[in-house]
């Protein structure tokens, strides 16, 4: 038998069609039952008529529990009040597995349905937002791609640090004590030489102990490098693909976008204006005259600083030239104020913040070591970074950004969690 999705199903809008599925709601009477059958594309109730199937296919209906698996042959046509418009009359039903009690039920905790994540990604929910987040991913290797840049893969197992010492993973690699990788920077900035202008998608891992609804200790990080690249063109790149990502999501997710209830106005507006663009110094500005508050010259934006300075704005904000000593070791001075680094932050609209971290590099080698020294990091560590700068060395940048973060903010989910099918935390590693 040939099947079609239940959406094909329900374009065709009328007439004899084949679907399978899971059975997602089941109501019986004394001589009909009533089933909502979904699959990956939509849901659409069909109706089993005592008089119209056979005895074996009519005793098979009255033992259907849900996320039992079925196929149906059937008469579909327009009824305004199923779910989706129309309703399909049962011809023959064949089950392929009749599920046990399904253990989730309505208003089940979040917990619970993380213990249970297994089963969870079949909620109409959970399916919007995978589907969504395959689009992100098509999306950012198509903005890559179509601008000239090549996919280059930097390892995972690593034997150093790069951004924060303490949230590095350990591996026991054959009793030698290495890393589980938190960015593929500075791979990326000996591939440069070879390829020029880069891109990668792939998992980072943070020992993150905060329990924030914007981290997770392994997510997939997005991470561009190029040669001769300056802070504005990288600033150009960021926000082209941000634009590129959002714009694809409206075009392709209508109606998962629906489902989770966002309001679309917000990201059209966001595909549309330019994003705004203003300095550390700046941001510190407003926070004191809108807010009150006063953060102290030298200390990164804390969250609450960030959620205040976007509510400005109804696209994502650039935070350019943090305090240099803030930063890590290889952004540069910017030669133009040099308490300051040529670097930026971009933050999210709507309290989802930073979604993009990215800088110039630094190519003195004597800044660089200055720097790692008063990190307390061992420079013989460097050596290999070190050789980036003495053969043909190049201005250069790259930026990184978390792909679960920018899922989060487009669904606009309450957790970061629901943006990737099993998250890990620092207390959630099951299922
Ligand atoms: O700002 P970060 O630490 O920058 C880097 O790792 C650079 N080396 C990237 C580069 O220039 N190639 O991390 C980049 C982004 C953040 O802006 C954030 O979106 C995301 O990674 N991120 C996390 N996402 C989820 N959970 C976490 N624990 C994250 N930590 C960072
Ligand atoms: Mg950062």
């Amino acid at each position: 038998m040939m099947f079609i999705s239940i959406q094909q199903a329900l374009d065709k809008k009328n007439g004899l069609v084949n679907i399978h599925g899971w059975v997602y709601r089941e109501r019986k009477l004394k001589d009909k039952v009533f089933l909502v059958v979904r699959d990956s594309s939509n849901i659409v109730q069909c109706i089993v008529d005592e008089k119209k199937i056979s005895k074996n296919s009519w005793k098979d209906a009255n033992k259907l529990l849900i996320e039992s698996s079925v196929e149906i042959q059937g008469n579909l046509y327009k009824d305004k009040r199923a779910p989706t418009g129309y309703e399909i009359e049962v011809k023959s039903l064949n089950v392929i597995n009749f599920a046990e009690k399904y253990p989730i039920t309505k208003d089940q905790s979040i917990e619970f349905l993380l213990d249970k994540r297994h089963l969870w990604l079949r909620s109409r929910k959970m399916t919007a937002i995978l589907k969504i987040r395959s689009t992100v991913f098509g999306a950012i290797h198509e903005y890559f791609r179509k601008n000239d840049y090549y996919e280059f893969q930097s390892p995972i197992i690593i034997p150093g640090g790069a951004e924060e010492g303490p949230t590095l993973f350990d591996v026991n690699y054959f009793g030698k004590k290495l890393h589980l990788t938190q960015t593929w920077q500075f791979y990326a900035e000996a591939g440069i030489f070879a390829l020029e202008k880069m891109y990668t998608i792939a998992p980072s891992f943070r020992a993150e102990k905060s329990k924030t609804t914007r981290h997770l200790t392994e997510y997939w990080h997005a991470e561009v490098e190029a040669a001769w690249l300056d802070l504005n063109g990288l600033i150009k790149v960021a926000e082209g693909l941000v634009k590129h990502v959002i714009k694809k999501v409206l075009k392709e997710n209508k109606k998962d976008l629906e489902l989770l209830e966002r309001d679309v106005k917000k990201l059209e507006t966001v595909a549309k204006k330019n994003f705004k663009i203003m300095t550390y110094d700046n941001a510190l500005k407003i926070l004191k005259q809108k807010y009150k508050i006063s953060v102290p010259w030298g200390k990164d934006l804390r969250t609450i600083e960030e959620n205040k300075l976007t509510e400005n704005f109804d696209v994502p904000v650039f935070v350019t030239n943090y305090p240099k000593e803030a930063m890590a070791f290889y952004k540069p001075r910017d030669p133009k104020n040099p308490k300051t680094a040529l670097c930026f932050d971009l933050i999210a609209p709507e309290g989802y913040g930073e979604l993009i971290g990215g800088s110039q590099r630094d190519i003195n080698v004597d800044e660089l070591k200055k720097s790692l020294l008063k990190a307390g990091e061992k420079l013989k560590d460097y050596e290999f970074y070190f050789d980036t700068r003495k053969y043909g060395s190049i201005p250069h940048a790259g930026f990184g950004m978390g792909v679960e973060r920018l899922i989060s903010w487009i669904c606009k989910l309450d957790n970061i969690k629901d943006a990737i099918p099993f998250p890990r935390t620092m207390l959630r590693y099951k299922p």
